[in-house]
């Protein structure tokens, strides 16, 4: 230790300093960033099978229609925890999530709240045969989509 002059020493304090923040980022892998950003894809093409099924063509097939709920719910559950830790854009470029779902997080969980409860209610709303009322309910979770992508999500 005594080799080291005080120079030395804050340059090795400084880097420490710096290396600290980096640290706390790395908590977040690149994939699990992919892994969100495929299960909202899939999340976008199931939703609008749905919706084209239950809404547009007004389908009775409560079966086929609860392929697409099931598989919803599923891959919903699947979001709350890979935005646990931050993923600053700078280390991630391929996401499009903005910072302020680390900084307003729980308006970020409300809306997320909101969004795996609305899933679950389509999907038992299918099961009872209430088909108009699931239609609604569509309709009012894809209005959820844009919110959460309005303050959430870079375009
Ligand atoms: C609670 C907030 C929230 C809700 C609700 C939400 N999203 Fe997203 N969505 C995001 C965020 C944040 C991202 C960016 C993720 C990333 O890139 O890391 C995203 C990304 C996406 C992407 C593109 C993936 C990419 O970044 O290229 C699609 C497609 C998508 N969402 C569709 C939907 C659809 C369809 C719904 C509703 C059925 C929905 N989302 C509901 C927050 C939300």
């Amino acid at each position: 230790m005594h080799h080291l002059s005080r120079s030395g020493l804050s340059l090795l304090l400084v880097f420490l300093l710096g290396w600290l923040p980096i640290q706390a980022q790395a908590e977040m892998s690149a994939r699990d960033v992919d892994l969100r950003i495929d299960t909202f894809d899939e999340i976008d093409r199931l939703f609008k099978a749905l919706r084209f099924k239950v809404v547009n063509q007004r389908s009775t097939d409560r079966q086929g229609a609860m392929v697409y709920s099931s598989e919803l719910v599923r891959l919903g559950y699947r979001l709350p925890d890979l935005f646990d830790h931050p993923s600053p854009r700078e280390m991630f470029p391929q996401s499009r999530a903005r910072p302020e779902i680390w900084n307003r997080k729980d308006r970020y969980d409300f809306l997320m709240d909101e969004f795996l409860d609305n899933l679950e209610k389509i999907h038992e709303d299918l099961s009872a045969g209430r088909m108009s009322q699931a239609g609604q309910l569509i309709d009012r979770t894809a209005q959820g989509c844009r919110r959460c992508h309005n303050t959430f999500r870079y375009r």
